[in-house]
């Protein structure tokens, strides 16, 4: 039940994650949900990847081709919109009576909080109306979501509603998919990428009006943004913000924006009846299912919502319901006619066609079952749901400042999410939702509302996307809610470190073009320094690998897990897990990108795809960013390529003390190296590793072996300069110190007292 969250960590399967980071390198600039960093965006961009169970569903062709979307509609209609249905549908929506107060609220106001009801119509109606009333004339209109998913399947339905294609009038841009054109008026767009243009351009002169939606979600993108687009507004009086929210409680937008009052759209809402669990559940994936089962094989007619964490988990609901189904139906035989189940997910990993599956209206005699994470909260609706079965968990990401330790965690939603949640069930006529948790565990055990996420994220990169911006006092920006000090602090001292700033926390050149790669600061440095040393090749390859690694590319079937380990060790390279996962990729390259050679050698070929993609996303990237021409097969010295890692990962540096134990050099904290170590009988005196991984104890995952001279070479201002003399090269090692950090007094290898996690 919700009052066991454990270190269930996913950073692969989050759907509600960096919905848009493509590179599935750590951690970006667009999240889904704002929760949750790596998404596993390219798990099904081809159809015949899509799970058997959704197949089933969907059907195994696409219903249209490869043109673009069509719509229920035109695809009823022969090609044309059902205007009159689109038109009435627009007109039914509660934001409609308010359109011309609306707009003249705009015109007589700078900025605009818009507060009304999920489902009310802001986020597809206000950019039409305020197109309508001329705002398109001088400059864009775009609308930001915080996740992917959002962005895309909502400029296609406006691009429907306005009667274009989408990518003409109406289009969006997420990250690697522009879908704009120079005929683009409205623009739906990530918050991510809209930071990203104002590196460009903080003053925004492409747009007229900027609407920062979904704002009581409280995305770390979007809280950045509103520093950004007030100070936008003071430069550019002509600029107009909306900021909506779905919540009332808007006091604090209003406020922080210098708003009067906000402007309210009366909605219209249906009681919903609330079920709790008598008892709390172990496994919500089980009880959402028999409650899905339930409801449909009881309850009138009405389709169903049900609120998972991810990918995985939405994949593994979907199976074992279509399967229980199946078996529903063998079992009561001819004599009863069962009404049919149709399982759909909801997630941004899906091909557009099955993203747009869950909009279409229900066939008659058939009961829809969408399976979402919360993305279906606030930003997306869903016609037609009476029932909601929410399982009361969410991902989150969380940050430990001290530790430098970034986790995903499975965490009980927030009493507003769950009210959010319950919601979802009227809007069209009184609805039923069931909560998978005791009534107890909601009073107890779940917050009253969400903590913003940039109080609970690494700020590594968006520190370095503000000093970008020009944003130099990040002490005193003006945040809604300031970030933990010790968070901020820790990310500026960690660029200056990086030397992506100077003495004085200003943007150096290297910052500058480190903030144009759209990936983690560690990983820009380290892309940079292997073109500098020419063996960009190998480290592209590398950093993709590493993304995908987070979910694990190696698999072990249980019936035959000593052939896949040897298998596995067969790839292991004496210089550590990175130049393992190199030659994996390699190996899989020299085979043809074979799927068989993939099988054959127990690696997952989708995550190797996967990596490929991402490689090549970046590659383009480095190459376009104006970085030298990238000698791609120059050097393939296992050195460049330590050095290269070394150059981003240098804070990450570890030395063995006994077997294999290590201690970290920055903080003097025990870690192990990880029993799947490509170096676990080596272990080396000095390793690098990847990231920390904390179970019963501290793991070090994807080490490398180093020189501990590298450390001094390459970031002198972190590891001071032994002092000449007599000592030995060992004891010069011994002596490397983190010169900025507080050194405990006469302790040389002293292993600090260490918090750890029960
Ligand atoms: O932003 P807000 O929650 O206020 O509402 P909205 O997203 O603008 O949705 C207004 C209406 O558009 C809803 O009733 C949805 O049914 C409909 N809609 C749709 O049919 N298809 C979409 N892809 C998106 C919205
Ligand atoms: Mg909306």
């Amino acid at each position: 039940g919700p009052a066991s969250s454990g270190d269930r960590r996913g950073r692969g399967d989050a759907d509600n994650g960096d919905d848009d980071a493509v590179p599935q390198v750590n951690l970006i600039l667009e999240t889904d949900t704002g929760e949750s960093k790596a998404e596993d965006e390219h798990a099904y961009s081809a159809r015949s990847k899509l799970p058997d169970w959704m197949k089933k569903m969907v059907g195994d062709q696409p219903a249209f081709g490869k043109g673009g979307y069509r719509s229920k509609q035109q695809q009823q209609s022969g090609g044309g919109v059902d205007r009159e249905l689109i038109n009435k549908q627009r007109k039914s929506l509660p934001i409609y009576d308010f359109k011309d107060t609306f707009i003249q609220h705009v015109r007589t106001h700078s900025t605009t909080v818009l507060v009304g009801e999920t489902g009310s119509g802001k986020t597809t109606q206000i950019p039409q109306y305020l197109l309508e009333a001329g705002f398109g004339n001088d400059g864009l209109i775009c609308c930001t979501q915080p996740r992917r998913v959002a962005a895309e399947t909502l400029a296609r339905r406006v691009a429907d509603e306005v009667g274009c294609t989408c990518g003409a009038e109406v289009g969006y841009t997420v990250r690697f998919k522009d879908n704009t054109s120079s005929l683009t008026k409205i623009k739906y767009m990530t918050d991510g990428m809209l930071l990203r243009e104002a590196l460009l351009d903080d003053t925004f002169q492409r747009y007229s009006v900027i609407i920062l939606d979904e704002a009581h979600e409280r995305s770390i993108n979007t809280d950045v943004l509103f520093g950004i687009v007030k100070k936008a507004v003071e430069k550019r009086p002509s600029l107009k913000i909306v900021v909506t929210s779905a919540t009332l409680d808007t006091g604090k937008f209003c406020e922080y924006f210098g708003a009067s009052e906000p402007f309210f759209i009366k909605g219209r809402t249906f009681p919903v009846e609330t079920h709790y669990l008598q008892e709390p559940c172990d496994d919500y994936v089980e009880t959402s299912i028999l409650t899905v089962l339930m409801i449909h094989l009881k309850e009138a007619a009405g389709d169903i919502l049900v609120f998972l964490t991810g990918q995985e988990e939405i994949d593994n609901a979907g199976e074992r319901l279509v399967h229980q189904m199946e078996e529903l139906k063998k079992s009561v035989g001819d004599s009863i006619v069962l009404p049919e189940l149709l399982v759909l997910p909801l997630t941004a990993t899906m091909p557009e066609d099955v993203q747009q599956k869950v909009f279409d209206p229900t066939p008659a005699g058939c009961r829809k079952v969408v399976l979402a994470t919360n993305v279906a909260e606030t930003s997306i609706t869903i016609d037609n749901l009476y029932y909601v079965v929410d399982a009361g968990f969410c991902k989150q990401n969380r940050y430990d400042a001290k530790v430098g330790l970034e986790q995903l965690l499975i965490v009980p939603v927030s009493q507003a999410q769950a009210n959010q949640r319950s919601g979802r069930a009227g809007r069209i006529g009184p609805g039923k939702a069931y909560r998978l948790y005791t009534e107890d565990q909601y009073d107890k055990d779940m917050e009253a509302a969400t903590v913003p996420e940039i109080q609970r994220s690494n700020l590594f990169h968006i520190v370095l996307q503000l000093k970008a911006v020009g944003v130099n006092d990040l002490i005193n920006f003006d945040f809604m809610d300031k970030p933990p000090m010790e968070t901020l602090v820790g990310a500026l001292q960690k660029l200056r470190y990086l030397e992506a700033l100077d003495d004085d926390g200003i943007l150096t050149a290297v910052g500058r073009r480190m903030a144009q790669l759209p990936v983690d600061p560690s990983q820009a440095k380290t892309l940079l320094t292997a073109a500098d040393l020419n063996c960009a090749g190998p480290v592209l390859t590398i950093v993709s690998m590493l993304a995908v690694q987070k979910k694990g590319i190696f698999y072990r079937p249980r019936d035959k897990q000593e052939i896949a380990d040897a298998k596995k060790r067969a790839f292991h390279q004496p210089e550590g897990d990175q130049l393992t996962l190199m030659t994996v990729y390699n190996q899989w390259i020299e085979s043809g990108m074979s799927e068989a050679w993939a099988q054959a050698n127990f690696v997952k070929h989708r995550l190797l795809m996967e990596a490929r993609d991402t490689r090549e996303q970046l590659q383009d990237m480095l190459t376009k960013r104006g970085t030298r021409e990238l000698n791609q097969s120059a050097n393939k010295d296992p050195v460049a390529i330590r050095k290269a890692i070394t150059a981003g990962y240098f804070f990450n540096a570890a030395k063995r003390t006994n077997n294999d134990m290590y201690v970290t050099l920055s903080d003097r904290r025990e870690v192990a190296l990880h029993p799947s170590s490509s170096l676990r009988e080596l272990v080396p005196k000095y390793v690098i590793y990847d990231e920390l991984h904390m179970t019963s104890r501290e793991y070090m995952r994807e080490v490398m072996a180093i020189d501990p001279a590298w450390l001094t070479e390459l970031a002198p201002s972190y590891y001071a300069r032994p002092k000449p003399g007599k000592l030995t090269k060992e004891q010069m090692c011994e002596r490397l110190v983190p010169t900025l950090r507080a050194w405990e007094s006469g302790a040389s290898w002293r292993i600090s007292k260490q918090r750890r996690k029960t």
